[in-house]
């Protein structure tokens, strides 16, 4: 899977577990699927899957770990990820954007990307078999990329792994789960929320004002292989001026929150958010109760963990020079269970043993510290 700031790799034992014990369920939304490592932990527990993000490259990773099922694409996909892997490299525009005018690849990489990228763009091949090999490259690129996990910059000095040779390995698709296909969208979220109906919705929206596509805007021009004018030094499609996420925006996150949390049609919300995002935990828990009427029940799972590796690298001027210190070095994960019910019985093995004085919220809420 690709590096991508924001993903749950490290809390998903944690919101698979919770939506197990919170309820029977046999369907999931996730609205704001990323890498998709969430949906796809889910589809192989069992759940049918609905992931949607508004980012192409978000939605190409969904169709793949989500909405493709093994047995469907493995066989094709296995044979087109060898033939693939022989093809010599054809310099083109991705080289010429990201290995000339940017340096985020070596040019010898560059020039198998875009020989690899035009093969599957020729093939014209059905929309999930496409997304495998897709994601497959996406994925070859990220190991041979030379960043620290953003596009906003590439490092000064080639990072060791960009010498390395671009190599498509076969993604891990699932087969189909148990209680049937998954489906990805790529749709705003809040009309995402107001179309797909679940029995829970899990609700991961961006936490700061760095917007996912200028963060990622190198995998969005390989999906969408438009050939965008870039403007700045990372060469950034000219699109990530105006495609702009609304939950981005300190002032207007906490009233699209609210807009999209009465929209969604699933009867049990599971939210993650930190504690560097725009909204506070108590903020966060008094949003949820108001949920149907004010008949909302929350359940606040609690979880500490290491900050992302800029964080742990510090802060550098454009000369790489250390320039600042970070304020802190780990933070907290809320995972928020709400629903009408009181599920805070059912949650209980994940909470740690009753401390009276933290665990009530408005009368109805839970605590839990970990992992
Ligand atoms: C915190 S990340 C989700 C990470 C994901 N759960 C994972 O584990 O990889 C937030 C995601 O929301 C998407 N996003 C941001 N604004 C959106 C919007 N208005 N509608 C739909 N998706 C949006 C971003 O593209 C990004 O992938």
């Amino acid at each position: 899977m690709i590096k991508y700031i924001g993903s749950k790799r490290t809390l998903i034992p944690i919101i698979v577990e919770t939506i197990r014990r919170a309820t029977d369920a046999r369907s999931v939304i996730d609205l704001f699927s990323g890498t998709s490592r969430v949906g796809h932990a889910l589809k192989a527990a069992g759940y049918r899957v609905l992931a949607n993000d508004h980012n192409a490259y978000a939605a190409t990773l969904a169709r793949c770990y989500v909405q493709a099922d093994a047995g469907d694409v493995q066989a094709d996909a296995t044979r087109l990820v060898r033939e693939f892997n022989a093809l010599p490299g054809s310099p083109g525009y991705f080289t010429e954007t990201f290995c000339e005018k940017s340096r985020f690849f070596q040019p010898k990489n560059g020039a198998r990307i875009d020989a690899i990228r035009q093969a599957i763009a020729a093939k014209a091949l059905p929309p999930e078999l496409e997304a495998v090999l897709l994601v497959a490259l996406m994925e070859a690129a990220d190991r041979v990329d030379s960043t620290t996990g953003l596009q906003m910059a590439y490092l000064k000095s080639w990072a060791a792994r960009s010498y390395n040779d671009l190599e498509l390995r076969m993604p891990n698709v699932l087969p189909r789960a148990r209680h049937g296909k998954g489906q990805a969208t790529c749709m705003e979220a809040l009309e995402a929320a107001q179309s797909l109906e679940a029995d829970v919705a899990y609700i991961d929206p961006p936490y700061n004002q760095h917007s996912y596509l200028g963060n990622y805007h190198v995998w969005e021009s390989l999906v969408r292989w438009d050939r965008p004018e870039v403007y700045g030094v990372a060469c950034k499609r000219v699109d990530v001026r105006q495609r702009q996420s609304i939950f981005n925006s300190r002032p207007r996150f906490a009233a699209a929150m609210a807009q999209l949390l009465a929209s969604v049609r699933a009867p049990v919300l599971v939210v993650s958010f930190n504690d560097e995002g725009y909204l506070s935990r108590a903020q966060m828990e008094a949003m949820l109760a108001s949920l149907w009427n004010g008949t909302g029940k929350v359940v606040t799972l609690e979880n500490d963990f290491k900050r992302y590796v800029g964080a742990q690298i510090g802060i550098h001027n454009l000369q790489g020079l250390k320039v600042g210190k970070v304020s802190h070095l780990r933070n907290t994960e809320f995972v928020y269970v709400v629903a009408r019910e009181d599920l805070a019985t059912r949650l209980a093995p994940m909470l740690p043993a009753r401390e009276p004085q933290l665990a009530l919220f408005a009368g109805n809420s839970e605590t839990r510290t970990g992992p």
